[in-house]
């Protein structure tokens, strides 16, 4: 009799859909996923953004629409992001109680209460003239602790507009720190900060630069933003944020930064969310539109191994059709 091998038969548990759910170790969920948002002050019309294909720029009543839209899928929770009409050297949009995130946030409050988690990003690149993400020295290098007094009222604003989660972007040195105090003298014990605490210099920024309007206008974002080459250095990001009074902590960009995920995952407890950025949604969809990916498989994929790389919570465009993608997929059973 020959030798029964091989004994260990891995293809038994993927020979049906109906095995291959039961064994799955990885479960995509609706609820952890969050869509970011772009809204703009004085449109009249969503304004497509070309290097996002399917992503705009909202009006505020399309951002309501799409906003519960989105809940209605199962999101978790949405990100917004402000282009404001006016901008200047110190970002003076970005903290005005009228200024386009400030409403924005009291709209979608209004329309969803407590049904979704409100997130803004905090940041003033959105809102500088120069694009920088803070304020500028007069030799034009971007300054510190000038620019933690600018965060600080950004966050109240945004607070007093009903944020529930505020997500600084912006990797000064104690941001987080001087977020979190300014928020509780000012009463918001309540509002939660989602740090991006490991945020690289990354050139997959590219689309959402042309989606927020926010391209620098002279040198880069590597003087604040981290070296794609370090690794050691986000845990020690994610650490200060955390005895600053981070709740939660992302890594950003997700895809090309997976192991950083992973390092961060395995040693914080708190919720650690990646954000699936504009360049990595752009490269699907610029390969599913020439027919060189099956784009709908890919995205699933995509956000799949962001998952099992370790993060709890993913930022992503796809989130809505994700959403409603998983729930099909299971009630199709
Ligand atoms: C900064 C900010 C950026 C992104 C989110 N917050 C851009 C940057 O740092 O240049 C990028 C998000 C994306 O690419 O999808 N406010």
């Amino acid at each position: 009799m020959t030798a029964r091998f091989p004994v260990a038969r891995l293809r038994r548990l993927r020979r049906t859909p109906a095995m291959r759910r039961l064994v799955a170790e990885t479960r995509l969920d609706p609820a952890a996923l969050i869509l970011p948002m772009f809204v703009k002050e004085g449109i009249a019309e969503p304004h497509p953004i070309p290097s996002m294909p399917g992503v705009v720029q909202h009006t505020l009543d399309t951002l309501r629409k799409a906003a519960q839209e989105a809940v209605e899928a199962g999101v978790g929770g949405l990100m917004l992001f402000g282009i404001p009409a006016h901008k200047d050297g110190r970002g003076s949009a970005a903290d005005d109680p009228d200024g386009i995130v400030q409403r924005a946030l009291r709209e979608l409050s209004a329309d969803l209460g407590d049904a979704t988690v409100l997130m803004a990003d905090l940041c003033l690149d959105e809102y500088t003239d120069h694009g920088h993400c803070g304020v500028l020295t007069p030799s034009g290098e971007v300054d510190n602790d000038q620019t933690l007094e600018r965060y600080a009222a950004i966050a109240i604003a945004q607070a007093e507009a009903g944020v529930h989660v505020v997500g600084p972007s912006g990797m000064m040195d104690g941001q987080v720190g001087a977020i979190r105090s300014a928020l509780d003298a000012a009463g918001h014990q309540q509002v939660a900060i989602m740090a991006y605490s490991a945020k690289y210099a990354s050139a997959y920024y590219g689309p959402f630069r042309d989606a927020a309007e926010c391209a620098p206008q002279f040198g880069d974002r590597s003087a604040y933003q981290q070296d794609p080459a370090n690794a050691a250095e986000s845990l020690r990001e994610v650490m200060l944020d955390l005895a600053e009074g981070a709740d939660m902590v992302m890594v950003k960009p997700a895809g090309p930064y997976l192991d950083i995920v992973r390092r961060v995952r395995d040693a914080v407890d708190v919720p650690v969310a990646a954000y699936q950025v504009s360049g990595e949604y752009a490269m699907i969809e610029a390969a599913a539109a020439q027919g060189w990916l099956d784009r709908d498989r890919v995205v699933l994929e995509s956000l799949t191994g962001i998952h099992r790389a370790g993060a709890d919570q993913i930022l992503t465009y796809y989130a809505t059709e994700a959403a409603c993608s998983l729930r099909s997929l299971r009630s199709r059973g």
